[in-house]
This record gives C-alpha cells, sequence and structure tokens, in this order.
C-alpha cells in the first residue's frame, strides 16, 4: 500500500489520512505510558487487542443510538474512523472511587460511589489535563451548552451500556473515560464519540476477585497486561478461547 499521511501521533495510537475526504484511519500502537508520559513500554499485542475491543463496544453503541466516529475494522491494528475536531476534554465517569478520584477526596478504592459521577479534565499534556468545571468550559469556549448537554447525555448512556455490557460478563465497571469530537457535513455540525473505548481508557475489575483486567497493571506493575486484556476480549466473544 502507498505510505499514507500522518496527520496525528499520540502516545498510543496514530492517525493517518483516509482514503476518502472526511475519514482518517487510527492505528493502535503496542505502546503504553502512565503519569503523562513519565512511564512508557512496548507491551506486545496490546494494540491488536484494543483495536478489536473499541470497535466490538463501538460497534454496540451505534446500535443504542450513539453516534461514533467508528466506520470500520480495516485489519488487525486499523480502523476507518470519521475525521472530527476533537473537544479538549477527557469525561471521565466513575462508578467505584479509585485512583486520582479516591486520592483526592480520601475515600477507600472499591467504594461504590451514591450515583454516578461525571468528570470533567482539559485535554493538555503540558498542563497534565487539570479538572475544569462545566462553567469554565463554556467560558473559555472549549465546547457551547449545547455541546456539553449532548456530552453529558451521551456519557452515562453510555456508562449504563458499559456497565450492563460488563457486568454480563463477571466484569465490574469502576471508571472509564471517553473523548468526543466534532464531524462537521455541509452546514451541519454534530457531537460523536472518538477516540477509542478499550482496557487503556477503563478500570476494569474481575466481579469475583476484584483483579485488575484494565491499564492499571502497567501502572502498579502488576504484569500480565496483554493476559488481561485477552481475557477481556475473550470473555466478550471478541476473540475465541484459543486466540
Ligand atoms: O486516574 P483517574 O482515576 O482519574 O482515571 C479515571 C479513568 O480514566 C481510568 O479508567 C483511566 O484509565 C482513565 N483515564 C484515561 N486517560 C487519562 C486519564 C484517565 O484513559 N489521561
Amino acid at each position: 500500500m502507498a505510505r499514507r499521511k500522518q496527520i496525528y501521533e499520540g502516545k498510543a495510537k496514530i492517525l493517518y489520512e483516509g482514503p476518502e475526504p472526511g475519514t482518517m484511519i487510527q492505528y493502535f500502537k503496542d505502546d503504553a505510558t502512565a503519569g503523562n508520559g513519565a512511564k512508557h513500554a512496548i507491551i506486545d499485542g496490546k494494540g491488536v487487542l484494543n483495536n478489536r475491543i473499541s470497535e466490538f463496544v463501538m460497534v454496540g453503541l451505534e446500535q443504542i443510538g450513539i453516534p461514533t466516529h467508528f466506520i470500520r475494522r480495516l485489519n488487525m491494528r486499523e480502523q476507518l474512523i470519521r475525521q472530527v475536531e476533537i473537544v479538549p476534554l477527557e469525561v471521565i465517569v466513575r462508578n467505584v472511587a479509585a485512583g486520582s478520584l479516591a486520592k483526592r477526596y480520601g475515600l477507600k478504592d472499591g467504594e461504590q460511589l451514591p450515583r454516578s459521577i461525571v468528570e470533567f479534565c482539559l485535554k493538555s499534556d503540558e498542563l497534565g489535563d487539570p479538572p475544569v468545571s462545566e462553567d469554565m468550559i463554556t467560558a473559555f469556549n472549549w465546547a457551547s451548552p449545547q455541546e456539553m448537554d449532548d456530552i453529558m447525555a451521551y456519557a452515562l448512556r453510555i456508562n449504563d451500556f458499559l456497565c450492563g455490557m460488563f457486568a454480563g460478563v463477571g466484569i465490574r465497571l469502576v471508571d472509564f473515560k471517553v473523548e468526543f469530537g466534532r464531524q462537521y457535513e455541509g452546514d451541519m455540525v454534530r457531537i460523536v464519540l472518538a477516540d477509542e473505548i478499550s482496557p487503556d481508557s477503563c478500570r476494569l475489575w474481575d466481579a469475583a476477585t476484584g483483579e485488575s483486567m484494565d491499564k492499571d497493571r502497567f501502572r502498579k506493575d502488576l504484569g500480565g497486561l496483554t493476559d488481561a486484556y485477552r481475557e477481556v476480549a475473550r470473555r466478550l466473544g471478541i476473540i475465541r478461547d484459543n486466540e
């Protein structure tokens, strides 16, 4: 295949120009980073699993009416996506206290939250993704009030869908991060789910043992990351037992 034009390289993915206008190709790397890039490793096979898991989730979300950037998976590491303008926010939904929330507010890891909590952080590597309020987001024009209504509603519906999907295969969805983008079509612009949903961006605990099946295995040096991601894919029926 002819060499494609690279548009952007992130910590775990590369975006290339797509075959048609308004499309891009999202390539999943094996790189794992934590602490805003302070810790880095190559984990064999991670990109392949995240590509498959994210495809599975995006297809399921489209089926319940959440618009996404996903068009189709092209091969083991690449998917065709719609070109969007990323809203510069990390949208975090939490069901259970863990990670930075537990640390910030002195909560016990694993404590069920009284209701699901949506948090916003500004997407900025230089600033370390600082938390921002909805008021600040609209004041600085990072997103409009209407866009925030859409983002909030989609985030909660995604959470409902994912909680049910994972609970059905014995996995507790602790929290996750999503990103949204603006898709322009003629005079129209709409908010769509972008980026990826994978064990890199979710906290997933085995419902029976409480064991981490996500990127915390890398963050906390627990090892066995690829095996855990493979187990998530296997339970969801994405890959067969012997793959
Ligand atoms: O670290 P923290 O507890 O705030 O993370 C909440 C959730 O968001 C976790 O599932 C984590 O994997 C995800 N996250 C992410 N990318 C970031 C920050 C958090 O995917 N830059």
